[in-house]
């Protein structure tokens, strides 16, 4: 691994009209310099850089990044391989980072498993393909269940003949190691004998995202009730179930472009969809989804879509674990495939267009079919029916980001619906599950910084008279939300911008930041910004001095793309402006103080407002004079703590 120090030493080198013009011709135009777009076909020019903020946009064709990504995409390198690049031609000599003995234990190991299993695959494969037996019992079997020749090199399919030892012979001989092949799970030792573990099987290997073979999943040919139908890899060093989508590797492209992941059940639904032209799909393994799995998605859609036979058990598992993917602001939709029939059966029933058609218009929400399916369990009975509407309630809370607040309202009126019961009701219930869970953050970051409530009794408080309500939120919300985000990325802005600056004499901004905002997730609920955070703080607690070029290069494209956007904001003072005007108009850098104070602010002021929301809301509803009474109570104590707030803001202007 090359080090941070490093990475920071090249990037502070870095000139993106000489990388970039070393592979198109670019002609310098005001700021700016103009290229034709080496990304697609153009007669004129729309390749715009910028050596100012070190990034390129294409106008034709969208495309944009850094000098990185840049030779990622166009010289098709790894981020470590764009670097080594990068460090050779600006003549950095490379720190790899030390790592432990463990670390680099654990590595070696993956490392002699990668190497085995790419031994293995082409073995089986060559055994199906070339064999007599792999011809005539793996081959005619995938033949006949309808697998042309292309999808099986694509998938890479294999056949492990019947002998009980012919692979680990062929592993033995090729000098491949004992220890390496029993925990690989392809060989066992019986009786100081190394045996096959797969026999007489057609393999199906499994890869990881960039395409290397991490584990096997052999299914029995002939069927018999003593064996198992699949035998899958053991975990270990490379194989870790709970993050393997199966089909990942070649449905990366097909998702993005599609904005849509489907997800079944089986290896062989994958291939015969693949097969159909419907490549954006991958499949689980028969398991409940892991919130590794859904975050995989997510790095290439929000739209997920779950494709299972109608009467499957794999459904119940597979629904198990959903509400995270509801946490992950992920749109869950379910496909349940009729009369008996799996994905691969129906595709090659009905064919790839009817396919499509069909999950198109079958495609159910996952919270709406949810109530569905446990209204009917609990038909007539009341006791039952509360449940459901506890747990639908409990379900919808989960969607609790700012920017999915539209969405919670859609479902709040929907299930209302469904139920039959009062809008409003519900609402309530939504809320009091999603104070629950605030309550429960609270508790943890419970701070001395929060004043403690005097405990009052009823006249004390008769004598404070009638709290003061908030009035309903005029505020359009649409602008709300925006507000909302700007904000949130103005926190991040100003860290990456003035994190390194002094705060006061003995500490930075970035001191105060951190400080001020040690629990990110309450304050900010774009969780990629948290990330920036964490990463921000991980770096700066190691002595590093973070700024927004380690982020606009970090490897992960998601956040350099993100660390793009946040820099790109229109109402930037053109550096001319500046020039212009020196010394005469306060900007941003003159006043980053005060910038810092505002933003943080408003995020805290945005969390009591919500606290306040919410209470609020339940207030409305009858109760008992002593849950009233601590509903009062809670809100006149938010209340102090707005007041506070505001008094320490004073004369900042809150954005
Ligand atoms: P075909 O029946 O050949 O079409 O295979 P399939 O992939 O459709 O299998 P099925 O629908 O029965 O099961 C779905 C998935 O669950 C499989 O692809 C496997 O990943 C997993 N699975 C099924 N049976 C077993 C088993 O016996 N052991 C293990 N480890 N996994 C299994
Ligand atoms: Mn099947």
């Amino acid at each position: 691994m090359i080090s941070q120090q490093t990475i920071q030493q090249i990037l502070s080198r870095i000139d993106i009209i000489e990388v970039v013009g070393g592979f198109v011709r670019l002609k310098k135009r005001g700021t700016n310099y103009l290229g034709l777009c080496p990304f697609h076909n153009e007669k004129s020019p729309s390749f715009t850089v910028s050596p100012v903020k070190e990034i390129y946009k294409c106008f034709g064709c969208g495309r944009s990044g850094n000098t990185i990504s840049f030779l990622m995409e166009h010289e098709k390198y790894s981020y470590a391989e764009a670097l080594r690049w990068l460090a050779a031609k600006y003549n950095v000599e490379i720190e790899e980072k030390e790592q432990s003995p463990e670390v680099r234990q654990q590595q070696q190991v993956a490392d002699s498993l990668y190497i085995l299993n790419g031994f293995a695959q082409k073995w089986f494969h060559d055994t199906l393909l070339s064999s007599e037996e792999g011809q005539d019992i793996g081959l005619s079997y995938l033949r006949e269940r309808g697998f042309n020749d292309d999808i099986i090199r694509k998938f890479q399919l294999g056949y492990s003949p019947e002998q009980r030892d012919a692979f680990a012979r062929a592993a033995l001989a090729a000098q491949y190691n004992l220890e390496y092949l029993q925990k690989s799970g392809l060989v066992v030792v019986r009786d100081e004998r190394p045996l096959d573990n797969y026999r007489g099987r057609i393999i199906f290997p499994i890869h990881s995202q960039t395409g290397k073979t991490i584990g096997f999943g052999a299914r029995i040919i002939k069927s018999n009730d003593r064996a198992p139908k699949y035998i899958n890899t053991p975990e270990n060093e490379i194989y870790i179930k709970s993050k393997i989508l199966y089909g990942s590797w070649l449905a990366r492209q097909a998702i993005d472009k599609q904005d849509e992941c489907l997800l079944v059940e089986g290896y062989t639904d994958v291939v015969s969809l693949h097969q159909a032209g419907v490549e954006n799909v991958v499949a689980s393994g028969g398991t409940s989804l892991t919130v590794d799995q859904l975050r995989l998605i997510k790095k290439y859609t929000n739209h997920l879509t779950i494709i299972y036979d109608g009467d499957g058990a794999g459904i119940k598992a597979a629904l198990r674990g959903l509400d995270m993917a509801l946490e992950e602001s992920l749109d869950v939709k379910l496909v349940l495939i009729p009369d008996r029939e799996d994905p691969d059966s129906y595709v090659r029933k009905v064919g790839a267009a009817a396919f499509r058609e069909f999950v198109a218009t079958a495609k159910k929400d996952f919270i709406l079919f949810q109530l569905e399916v446990a209204l009917k369990d609990a038909a007539g009975d009341t006791t039952k029916r509360a449940e459901v509407v506890n747990q639908v309630a409990e379900t919808i809370a989960r969607i609790n980001k700012a920017e999915d607040f539209t969405k919670r309202q859609d479902y709040i009126r929907q299930c209302s619906e469904i139920l039959r019961i009062e809008e409003t009701g519900l609402h309530a219930l939504v809320n009091k599950f999603i104070r629950e869970r605030i309550a429960k953050q609270e508790s943890k970051a419970a701070s001395a910084s929060t004043p403690s409530f005097q405990q009052t009794d009823g006249m004390s408080l008769q004598q404070e008279g009638a709290p003061e309500m908030p009035g309903p939120d005029d505020e359009d919300s649409i602008n709300l939300l925006f507000k909302h985000e700007q904000n949130e990325r103005g926190m991040i802005r100003s860290l990456l911008d003035f994190g390194l600056r002094p705060w006061d004499e003995n500490t930075s901004v970035a001191d105060y930041i951190l400080a001020e905002s040690s629990d990110f997730y309450d304050l900010i609920d774009n969780r990629r910004l948290v990330k920036i955070l964490d990463i921000y703080k991980a770096w700066y607690e190691e002595g590093l001095e973070p700024t927004v070029k380690n982020f606009l290069y970090h490897e992960d494209q998601e956040l350099s793309t993100l660390a793009v956007s946040i820099m790109d904001f229109h109402h930037e003072l053109s550096l001319n402006w500046k020039e212009h005007f020196e010394g005469k108009i306060a900007t941003r850098d003159d006043l980053y103080k005060e910038d810092v104070i505002s933003t943080i602010g408003y995020l805290k002021l945005r969390k009591i407002k919500r606290l306040m929301e919410e209470n609020q809301q339940d207030l409305s509803k009858p109760h008992t004079d002593e849950e009233q009474m601590v509903l009062l109570q809670t809100h006149i104590h938010l209340k102090q703590l707005e007041r506070d707030l505001l008094l320490h803001l004073g004369t900042v202007i809150i954005k």
